[in-house]
């Protein structure tokens, strides 16, 4: 084994397949989680797809004292801190919920990470802290528009809280990386997404509405300036995405110098609303009942991400396609 590294939100949706690329790597992922939005059936399924029983420690990040005493006796060689609250919408609505969640578990996880001496942390950004970017596709350089929502603030903020911690000097190691839209599942389809109620993301709304658990998908607007009128994001597969944290980290464990730097996931692809649901039914065979409906409030027209830097800095790529992903996230709809 390489190493403990600590998985805080490791029993959710992108957690779960990073500790499964931890394990396949020979690293030892140490699970942090209070199961607010995630099943504790997925800790079975890890072990399932890699035969290795993660360690799990049930609890809440935002509560320091909690972390240190689970913590400082684990000689840890990393942190890849996932734990938050991620629901856009909801945040506009409990905005302190999610300055809560997000930015005391960030505080209490990097004050107890320099207390006990383990500087490397890989941190859950988005490629939300863009907005609409005035060139595309989108590099790290790019600048950072005032956030659309609470949500978004807080991985600003959080970003912001780990490049201080960077440049006072303590030697901490960091990389946030901003993703682009994840989805898919785990080709054994033991683990993936689960949505509480009602999916905001547009592959869960497709998966459910083509199992039958929604009548219909609205596709939010066909009037933008884009070749089909449907908005159009850069669809990143959950696997490829996984692998990504599981260089970062390593890369950070092996370097012997302080760091922070931002690095974007992204295939480099954007594809629009309409293809995704044209691949989707295409792959799998079915016809989707949709509509065209009115624009959503805060979506950005086109976001899609340039991702030379994650293959200079990380050597890391993707290699799963989109058709691959909607393959994947039928699969996984079908055993829920
Ligand atoms: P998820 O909700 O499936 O996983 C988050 C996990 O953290 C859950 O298991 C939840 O129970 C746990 N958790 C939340 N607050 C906690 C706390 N205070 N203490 C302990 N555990 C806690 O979300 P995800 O899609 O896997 O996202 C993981 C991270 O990636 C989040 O930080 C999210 O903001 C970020 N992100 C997600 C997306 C996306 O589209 N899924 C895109 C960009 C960034
Ligand atoms: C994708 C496209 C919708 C649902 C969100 C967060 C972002 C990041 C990733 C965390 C858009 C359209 C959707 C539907 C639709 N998360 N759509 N009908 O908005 O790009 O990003 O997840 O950091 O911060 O905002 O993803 O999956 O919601 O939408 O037409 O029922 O699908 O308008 O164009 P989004 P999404």
């Amino acid at each position: 084994m390489k190493g403990k590294v600590l998985v805080t939100g490791g029993a959710g949706y992108i957690g779960s397949h990073t500790c499964v690329e931890l394990i396949n790597e020979g690293y030892e992922p140490v699970i942090v989680d209070n199961f607010s939005n995630s099943e504790r059936f997925v800790i079975d399924r890890i072990r399932e797809i890699t035969g290795v029983k993660c360690s799990l420690i049930e609890g809440d990040c935002t509560n320091q004292n909690f972390l240190e005493s689970n913590l400082k006796s684990l000689d840890l060689v990393g942190c890849i801190h996932f734990a938050a609250s991620k629901a856009v919408g909801e945040s506009s609505k409990l905005p302190l919920k999610y300055y809560h969640n997000n930015i005391a578990s960030t505080v209490a996880i990097l004050a107890v990470l320099e207390k006990i001496n383990c500087p490397n942390f890989v941190f859950s950004s988005s490629c939300t802290v863009y907005g609409q970017p005035d060139i595309l596709p989108v590099t790290e350089n790019s600048s950072i528009k005032p956030a659309e929502s609470p949500y978004g603030r807080t991985k600003q903020m959080c970003e912001d809280i780990i490049r201080d911690c960077y440049n006072a000097g303590q030697g901490i190691k960091a990389f946030a990386l901003r993703y682009f839209n994840p989805i898919g599942a785990h080709p054994s389809a033991l683990i993936g997404e689960l949505p509480l109620g009602t999916p905001n993301n547009l592959v869960p709304f497709i998966t459910q509405t083509a199992i039958g658990k929604r009548a219909e998908l609205t596709v939010f607007g066909n009037d933008y300036n884009t070749p089909d009128g449907t908005c159009i994001r850069d669809y990143i597969h959950v696997v490829d995405l996984a692998k990504a944290h599981v260089k970062a980290i390593k890369k950070l464990i092996v370097s012997n110098e302080s760091v922070f730097d931002v690095i974007n996931l992204g295939t480099g692809h954007g594809n629009s609303v309409l293809e995704v649901i044209e691949s989707f039914e295409k792959v799998n065979g079915i016809r989707l009942n949709y509509k065209i409906g009115p624009r959503r409030n805060g979506d950005v027209e086109k976001v899609y991400a340039d991702c030379s830097y994650a293959k200079d800095t990380l050597n890391w790529k993707t290699e799963l396609s989109l058709e691959e992903a909607l393959k994947d996230a039928w699969n996984w709809e079908k055993t829920l």
